[in-house]
């Protein structure tokens, strides 16, 4: 049976792109009798770029998949200092240094989520997803970050959305730390500070005992990769330190130790009474060689391993990956310094780390290619992440953009599902728990974002029915419109616009709404589907 829809148009160099990668579109059978029959007419269809491809996936979503969209605490909720929570990094680092923000933006309003939660629940409801991504604000719970001392009234706002979200169905993927550190913890040295570990696991046992009731799947931390690359490594995020050849590995460390011990909290104290699940959310963009040199493919391979990889690794497969170890190991020891610059993990710490997720959440928007660079011998004396890495990245000009970190390409989207499948031991699921699209208007008619987001569940259940990935949920980035972090309120994902001029920050759902509403009633892409 034939499972591609092909319309007016098709993606000529889709079979090309991957020619060195690990999914080619005519890898099947299926798809290869496609294409002989496309060789055919293809002089009467109109031979594009892959951004225009317009072939969806005409398979009806497995009857376990679930649908949702997220959001984070910092990004939406405003009420910065509401009712007694504590500043965390992102009010002292917008309040201190606004110049580093777009507009001077700040989060203490954001879209009012704190006060306007029942409007935004119902936008859910009205929408259908199974689940909602949200995540708690740290400061708001522990004021100063610690157990001794608790907001209750911060507690208490969590359990009134939860408890909304149960009655309405909707199940909560409750993210413990979406970037949003109490100040105190940044002051004792943030994610330089194993310490961190520690206070991060005292505060997932609270919460596990307080919402636990509520909550069936829980995620430690968000995105640890762009907190240590763009946090500590080369200043794009709070706290905007420039510390690229020692702060990326120490930050991701402690990260992984943090997930780790509070995995093991629920793995001991709770899972047997609340019988949930625990993951952590890691990020990347695919990496596809630029070609099929073995040089690009080691590049491509180099790319990964230091981007998921490391992050992954310790937590699937056990340790950091191997060529992180030894190109990191290397660069030191020609740089003068007396051992690796990436901190070792004990044997004991490899055994607490590895194994500590049930599932494997993946956050990504964009592909770029991978080109070999030698930086091993080259610039030493200048300890950097990304010349310890050595390869260079770049994107194709053609594929559809509008900002720097999304891009059209959905081929990469599936080669990286099949990527971490195949990749990482034990991953028997994976959770899209971010993927979306950004533009700068926060256009009502947002056909882009329906063709981006369209797009890639296509390639999503390429994945599924052709490639046997277990993929068993999509969640769109975002819910609303809200604060983009150091682009201010500039960026929109929102599939609802929220008018940030308004004090009421009122909500308009965008066509983007509309249209995957459709599709989680349907539970398919196109108007009808076959199973
Ligand atoms: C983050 C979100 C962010 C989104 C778009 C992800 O990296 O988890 O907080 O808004 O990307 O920038």
């Amino acid at each position: 049976m034939n499972h591609k829809m092909f319309s007016q148009v098709f993606c000529t160099d889709n079979v090309n792109k991957n020619a060195s990668g690990t999914v080619a579109l005519a890898s099947t059978l299926e798809n290869a009798k496609m294409l002989s029959l496309l060789a055919l007419i293809v002089p009467l269809i109109v031979s594009t770029s892959c951004d225009e491809v317009s072939s969806l996936n005409n398979r009806s979503f497995p009857t376990n998949f679930k649908f949702g969209a997220a959001t984070a605490s910092y990004q939406i909720e405003g009420g910065w200092n509401a009712d007694g929570k504590g500043e965390n990094l992102w009010d002292w680092y917008t309040h201190t240094f606004p110049d580093k923000i777009q507009n001077r933006d700040n989060g203490d309003v954001a879209c009012n989520s704190y006060y306007k939660w029942k409007e935004d629940i119902q936008l859910l409801k009205d929408l259908g997803v199974n689940h909602y991504r949200l995540s708690l604000s740290w400061s708001r719970i522990l004021p100063n970050g610690t157990v001794n001392n608790v907001n209750q009234k911060g507690i208490n706002y969590y359990i009134n959305i939860l408890e909304t979200l149960r009655a309405n169905n909707i199940e909560p993927l409750v993210t413990l730390y979406h970037w949003d550190l109490p100040l105190v913890f940044h002051e004792l040295g943030g994610w330089y500070n194993p310490l961190l570990a520690d206070y991060f696991a005292e505060y997932a046992r609270l919460c596990f005992k307080v919402f636990g009731k509520y909550v069936k799947t829980w995620i430690t931390i968000n995105e640890p990769q762009t907190t240590c690359v763009q946090g500590y490594g080369i200043g794009g995020k709070a706290p905007g330190y420039l510390h690229s050849g020692e702060g990326v590995y120490q930050c991701a460390f402690t990260n992984v130790l943090a997930h780790a011990k509070a995995y093991h909290v629920y793995d001991k104290e709770f899972r047997a009474s609340q019988n949930g699940r625990v993951s952590i959310v890691l990020d990347s963009a695919w990496a596809e060689a630029a070609s099929d040199k073995p040089e690009d493919v080691l590049a491509a391979e180099t790319a990964m391993a230091f981007s998921m990889g490391l992050y992954a690794n310790p937590i699937y497969n056990g340790n950091w990956p191997q060529i992180v170890i030894d190109r990191v190991g290397n660069r030191s020891l020609n740089e003068g310094f007396p051992a690796s610059r990436l901190p070792q993990f004990t044997p004991e710490q490899i055994q607490l780390i590895k194994g500590t997720s049930d599932f494997f959440c993946l956050n990504t928007y964009a592909t770029s290619y991978s080109q070999y660079q030698n930086t091993v011998n080259e610039s030493i004396g200048t300890p950097d992440y990304h010349l310890d890495m050595g390869v260079r990245s770049y994107r194709d000009p053609s594929w559809s953009a509008v900002v720097d970190w999304v891009a059209l390409v959905p081929w990469g989207f599936r080669s990286l599902l099949n990527y971490v499948w195949n990749q990482y031991d034990g991953v028997n699921e994976i959770v899209v728990t971010e993927n979306g699209w950004a533009d700068v208007e926060s256009t009502l008619n947002d056909t882009a974002r329906i063709t981006y987001v369209s797009e890639y569940l296509s390639a999503l259940l390429d994945a599924y029915y052709e490639d046997g990935v277990n993929v068993t949920g999509y969640t769109v980035w975002s819910l609303l419109d809200n604060f983009e972090w150091t682009n201010g309120y500039t960026q929109k994902l929102g599939i609802v616009q929220v008018d940030f001029n308004d004090p009421d920050r009122t909500r308009t759902p965008k066509e983007s709404y509309g249209w995957y509403k459709g599709v989680i009633a349907r539970r398919c892409l196109l108007e009808s589907c076959v199973n």
